[in-house]
């Protein structure tokens, strides 16, 4: 029997871990731990069960070593994990791809139609009470049907986007830094930022991603274009995007992610055609237990001396 921690309570999906004898370690309230308290804890247990907003860096995977054997971070992207680290001190790092493609692709598209639709500034004043009634000239956003959409990074939820933008009639292209061999490729960012109607960034966060969407290349976008971040914050500069926003540069924004979360920007909270979410990407009971259930099987996995079912790549 191992011994799991597990830095917060999950909404189900654990039952592996239990399944296998292994004793779950847990706070007894809903307070996730403090990355103080994860480094106290790592020395005495063979695997963490880790969110997206746990830092596991070099003193928890130092403090974890020799024991610790396996990360599993309930979430696809894994940049608050010292990968580096882990690779020093051999532990695996595992994360849950595939099982939130959908749910995020849909929110993804909610965004799109949201920021396009002008849907915040429409319902704000609805609710406000300063809606005067029907009028030729209210809230004028752009059409969705018809766009071109500008994925930026093919991957599973990049192309699940793009299979529900063609139920919209909206042309379709795509960036990554390899040819996909697939129809709708660019391999020059700047050229796809120009042409879209629509951008929506599907990139995991790294070095050589951070601010790939900076005052440069907004300044590329039409002025009618509506950009869409689900992905991480930082790959959008916020200040620039605000100033593009602000000085009606592009048409609108929605935004699931942020550079500082769970700080916002003060500058977009402000900003107009702005339509901000957060961070619900994969938020649906059904879609969270199965990353829950993915991280712990991983874990599972791992300490039967089996291979990780979802390595990640360089951990
Ligand atoms: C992830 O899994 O990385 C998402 O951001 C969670 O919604």
């Amino acid at each position: 029997m191992a011994r799991v921690l597990v830095t917060r309570r999950l909404p189900g999906g654990l039952d592996p871990l239990i399944h296998a004898g292994h004793e779950l370690v847990q706070a007894d309230d809903d307070r996730a731990f403090t990355h103080g308290a994860i480094v106290e804890q790592a020395s005495g247990v063979d695997a963490i069960v880790c969110l997206l907003t746990d830092r596991i860096d070099d003193a928890v995977l130092t403090a974890g070593t020799p024991r610790l054997k396996v990360v599993a971070t309930v979430a696809v992207g894994y940049d608050n994990i010292d990968l580096a680290a882990a690779a020093a001190h051999g532990i695996t790092v595992c994360n849950t791809p595939g099982v939130l493609d959908d749910t995020t692709a849909d929110l993804a598209f909610l965004l799109i139609l949201a920021a396009a639709r002008l849907v915040w500034e429409a319902e704000s004043d609805l609710r406000a009470g300063k809606w005067p009634g029907w009028d030729i000239d209210q809230y004028l956003g752009r059409d969705v049907h018809g766009a071109l959409l500008g994925v930026v990074g093919f991957g599973r939820i990049g192309q699940a986007v793009a299979r529900r933008a063609a139920g919209f009639g909206m042309e379709v292209l795509h960036h990554t830094t390899h040819d996909t061999g697939m129809p709708g490729w660019r391999g020059d960012l700047d050229e796809l930022l120009a042409d879209s109607d629509v951008v929506t960034l599907h990139v995991p966060l790294t070095a050589e991603t951070r601010h790939l969407i900076d005052a440069r290349r907004l300044a590329l976008m039409k002025r009618d274009a509506v950009l869409v971040n689900t992905s991480r914050g930082p790959v959008v500069d916020e200040e620039a995007l605000a100033g593009a926003l602000e000085e009606g540069t592009i048409f609108a924004a929605g935004l699931d992610v942020y550079e500082r979360e769970p700080e916002v920007h003060p500058r977009l909270l402000a900003a107009p055609r702005t339509v901000l979410f957060p961070h619900i990407g994969s938020a649906s009971l059904a879609t969270r237990t199965r990353m829950a259930r993915v991280a712990a099987e991983n874990v599972v996995a791992v300490l039967a001396g089996e291979g990780p079912r979802n390595p990640v790549p360089g951990g």
